[in-house]
């Protein structure tokens, strides 16, 4: 018997997507995932790392392949990261290991934005600008500035290299007339609230800042929840998240949706019933939400290749077979 797809059922209220490589986009795997997803983001080959060669040139060729077999099947396109912490080039030191200056550093930023954001142009629906930039419980939200990340980019710019990343890439889809990219900021533990509140007042301030000379407009469109969940995870702080971020005027994506059982190894029927609720309850809230909520992407089609397998986080089992968490995301209402 055929499983619903997904995108189906979710037609009016947001996109449907996951999370790719190349194995993904062949056989049994392609089919499942055409089944049920209309989005795909790549989990690691449009990461910066992956953008250059050995000698540090441009090289966007394995992504090409990949961006090519994700068009070919109707697919949209959701870009992840174009400045991040990981998985980045080591183009932030000297080769004697000295951080490079603001300057030097800056136009690296640049660079990689310029080159990545022509290249790709509108394939992609969204670009998360930069992702992971905030402290994991900031004591201070307000002062969210000095609750950033201390990460290369933070010691080697500043705390503007977030706003310096929005612009460049505004800057460069706005010049080329692909203003119909969205802009995200992305990162995880969002329903932590002084996490998800610090979050806030720098979406809030960078977008005030912007709206001075482009009256009316949005520098940041959307904030990307990852929603890495756990068995502990309360949904009433994810609803909290939500409710605060609608307040900032932006969209809102779901980027990296797993939930974790409690234990590793083969899920118990008492643990497989508990991840199936809790996916019950962030669907009925995303569908509350779903006027700002535009895309919901799972991260990984099946606990096989999860980046957290030992933990069975998915819908779909190391068969490829629909667990209990699949029927609860297709009828929330039956599972709460
Ligand atoms: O490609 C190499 C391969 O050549 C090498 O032999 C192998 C040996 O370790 O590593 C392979 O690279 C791995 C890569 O995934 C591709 O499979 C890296 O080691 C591994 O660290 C990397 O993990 C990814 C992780 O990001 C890195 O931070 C996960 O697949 C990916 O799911 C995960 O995704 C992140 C999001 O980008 C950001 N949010 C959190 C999320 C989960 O950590």
């Amino acid at each position: 018997t055929e499983l619903t797809p997904l995108k189906d059922i979710y037609e009016d209220y947001f996109l449907i997507g996951n999370a790719v490589s190349m194995a993904e986009l062949e056989g049994q795997r392609l089919d499942l995932l055409r089944h049920h997803h209309n989005l795909v983001t790549a989990e690691n080959a449009m990461k910066p790392e992956y953008a250059y060669n050995a000698n540090r040139e441009f090289d966007f060729s394995d992504q090409e392949r990949l961006v090519n077999r994700i068009q070919e099947e109707g697919f949209e396109l959701h870009g992840h990261v174009l400045v991040w912490h990981q998985q980045s080039p080591e183009w932030l030191h000297t080769e004697d290991g000295q951080l490079l200056s603001r300057d030097e550093a800056l136009e690296n930023m640049y660079t990689h934005i310029e080159e990545t954001v022509l290249h790709y142009g509108d394939a992609v629906i969204a670009w998360e600008v930069v992702n992971e930039a905030m402290n994991d419980n900031p004591r201070d939200p307000e002062m969210w500035r000095a609750m950033l990340r201390r990460s290369d980019w933070f010691d080697a710019i500043g705390d503007d290299y977030l706003e310096l990343a929005y612009l460049k890439t505004r800057e460069v889809l706005d010049e080329n007339g692909w203003e119909d990219v969205k802009l995200y900021y992305n990162d995880y533990n969002d329903d932590n609230q002084s996490k998800a509140s610090a979050i806030y007042y720098m979406v809030k301030e960078l977008n005030e800042n912007y709206a001075e000379e482009h009256p009316g407009e949005l520098l940041i469109d959307g904030i990307g929840m990852q929603g890495h969940y756990n068995s502990g995870t309360n949904v009433d702080f994810v609803r909290l998240s939500i409710e605060r971020f609608r307040e900032l005027g932006v969209e809102i994506g779901i980027t990296e949706l797993d939930i974790t059982a409690a234990n590793t190894g083969e899920l118990t029927e008492e643990e497989e019933k508990n991840q199936a609720v809790l996916y019950a309850q962030l669907f009925s809230l995303y569908k509350e939400h779903a006027d700002i909520i535009s895309r919901v992407t799972f991260w990984g089609l099946n606990d096989a290749t999860s980046w957290r397998a030992e933990r069975n986080p998915l819908l779909f089992d190391r068969d490829l077979l629909a667990k209990e968490a699949y029927y609860a995301v297709a009828n929330p209402e039956e599972y709460l």
